[in-house]
């Protein structure tokens, strides 16, 4: 007797895939992060079968090396010269030694990405209720073009496969096509596989011919139709790899709606495969989640995201941004147009904002980038604030160093630190300022030339240009003297201006050399001191 559990399943994908004219392996093009083959031994995964064997030839290199880092329990088994698909499984079976003549062997085309573990246990639940020797799965489709055509008798009862190269007009106009797809009695499988030949329009030893040759024995062979017909898309050229994509595509988003997860549009959102995506996320349009990414709950991604094996925690909002193997903490905020690179670490309420790029960065809690800045190679503790324009000057020309900035750190904008180099704890450093040396925590470091004053200069050097008559202007009406508008962006400013003004005493001693602290603060790039401008930006 057969079981439902198949004792083996053969995967082909030893064919060139000539018509994709390419010099990758059919087998592995990619849709929605998986190959093609990827897809196919996901889905025969399902069936816990105890071996399977991939026949490889065309391009065995590369999809051996393939299935060795991604199904390394997979059998490899070389077809040296294409002989056609019954060839491939007569040389699969010739490796798969031990197999008894009830065994039920599952054979499956490497090019089907569309097939799912469901429509593969229906078939050999079918397989076993019928005993049939060989089990056939078809679709019914619109456009048969390039499909085998299953052939059936007056009663309904399958009589042969035909391929479409060999078929008349009258069997070319059948919709009932083979996937490809079947379930064998392995010792009927055996015997009828020995009997092939190669008169057919492809000179090919055909699997299909297997059908037709029980049949003529009078073993029983059966057929199950697939419930949805797009399982049945083989991918032969890049129109249809396309074709697949989208189907798979359209299948992921699906799901993902029916699991809790609000996509705003459908049809511009992609979700690879192997995407994970926990309940109540929202994906906004034009967004790209790609490989291993992960949203947990409550997260928000888009509009026009690409993230790649990146993981946002829950709550998290994700704008404009381009990220990949980063770690987005929970409650933080990036975007719009910010680029993670790999090694990126966000803490729990983070934010890096606009115009940012970040590379093998570590941010603690609460940290912030809010704007237009490089951070590549560093630490970055809790609470820290990385001004506007600051640049983490990594890289020497031959070298890469690290970077270590503490907690509560506040970074004045224009910093050029040039690693290797560490900030301590508490520690500011003063707008424009180029670190080169270590600051302890608790200082204030500051590099700056003296600023020159020349009065009168435009009206001099540049006479009648509107910069002078300008001046001139201001000369006959003296702008009055207007209070500082700048105002603490939060508490801890305050607390910082109160805790740091005594020790630094001088009233031009400040980050920006004007004794006004809380312009670090909050990532406000002021444009303070100018006369009825305010702090924001
Ligand atoms: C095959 C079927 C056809 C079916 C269709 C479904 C045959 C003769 N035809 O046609 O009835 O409708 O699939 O998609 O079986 N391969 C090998 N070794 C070979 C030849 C092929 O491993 O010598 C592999 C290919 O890599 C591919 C699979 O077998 O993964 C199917 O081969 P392909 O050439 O794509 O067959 P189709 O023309 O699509
Ligand atoms: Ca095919």
């Amino acid at each position: 007797m057969t079981s439902p559990r198949p004792a083996a399943v053969i995967i082909l994908a030893a064919g060139e895939g000539r018509r994709m004219r390419s010099t990758t392996p059919k087998v592995l093009h990619s849709i929605a992060g998986r190959t093609l083959l990827g897809h196919v031994l996901h889905a025969a995964g399902t069936m816990a079968a105890p071996r399977t064997a991939v026949v490889v030839g065309h391009g065995r290199e590369q999809v051996a090396a393939m299935l060795a880092e991604q199904a390394p329990a997979v059998i490899t088994v070389v077809q040296d010269r294409q002989h056609g698909t019954g060839h491939a499984v007569r040389v699969a079976l010739a490796a798969l030694d031990g197999l008894a003549a009830d065994d039920t062997v599952v054979v499956l085309p490497g090019d089907t990405p569309l097939l799912t573990g469901e429509t593969l246990a229906a078939l050999t639940a079918h397989h076993h209720a019928q005993r049939a020797a060989a089990t056939v799965l078809t679709a019914v489709l619109d456009d048969a073009t390039g499909y085998g055509r299953v052939v059936r008798d007056t009663a309904g009862g399958v009589r042969a496969i035909i391929e479409h190269r060999d078929a008349d007009a009258a069997t070319a106009a059948i919709r009932e096509i083979n996937t490809g797809v079947y379930a064998f009695r392995a010792g009927p499988l055996q015997a009828a596989l020995a009997r092939l030949t190669r008169q057919n329009a492809q000179g090919e030893e055909y699997l299909t011919d297997v059908v037709g040759l029980l049949v003529g024995d009078g073993s029983p062979v059966a057929a199950r139709v697939v419930a949805d017909p797009v399982e049945a898309a083989g991918v032969n050229d890049r129109v249809q790899l396309a074709a697949a994509g989208r189907a798979l595509r359209d299948r992921i988003v699906i799901a993902a709606m029916k699991a809790g997860t609000t996509v705003v549009d459908p049809p511009t959102t992609w979700i690879d495969a192997d995407v994970t995506l926990e309940p109540d996320t929202t994906i906004a349009p034009h967004t790209f989640l790609h490989g291993r990414t992960h949203l947990a709950r409550g997260a928000t991604v888009g509009p026009e995201c690409t993230l790649t094996d990146t993981i946002v925690g829950a709550e998290a909002s994700v704008v404009r941004t381009t990220a990949d193997r980063a770690e987005i903490g929970a409650g933080a905020a990036v975007g719009p147009y910010s680029h993670l690179r790999p090694g990126t670490r966000l803490g729990r309420e983070g934010k890096i904002g606009s115009f940012v790029e970040t590379k093998s960065a570590e941010f603690g809690d609460h940290t912030k980038v809010p704007h237009l800045a490089y951070v590549g190679d560093a630490v970055v503790g809790e609470r820290s604030n990385i001004g506007c324009t600051t640049v983490f000057v990594n890289y020497d020309g031959v070298a890469k160093h690290r970077t270590v900035i503490g907690s509560d750190v506040r970074i004045g904008s224009d910093t050029m630190l040039v690693a290797p180099v560490t900030v301590g704890d508490g520690a500011y450093t003063g707008a424009g300022s180029v670190i080169r040396e270590d600051v302890p925590p608790g200082a204030l470091a500051i590099r700056e030339g003296r600023q020159r004053i020349i009065e009168g200069w435009t009206e001099r050097r540049r006479p009648g240009s509107p910069a002078a008559l300008a001046a001139a202007a201001a000369a006959a009406s003296p702008v009055p003297a207007v209070p500082d508008t700048a105002t603490p962006v939060d508490s801890r400013a305050v607390d910082s201006r109160a805790a740091q003004a005594p020790e630094v005493g001088t009233p031009d001693a400040g980050p920006h050399g004007r004794g006004d602290l809380a312009h670090t603060s909050g990532g406000e790039a002021g444009i303070a001191g100018v006369p009825g401008a305010g702090s924001r930006t």
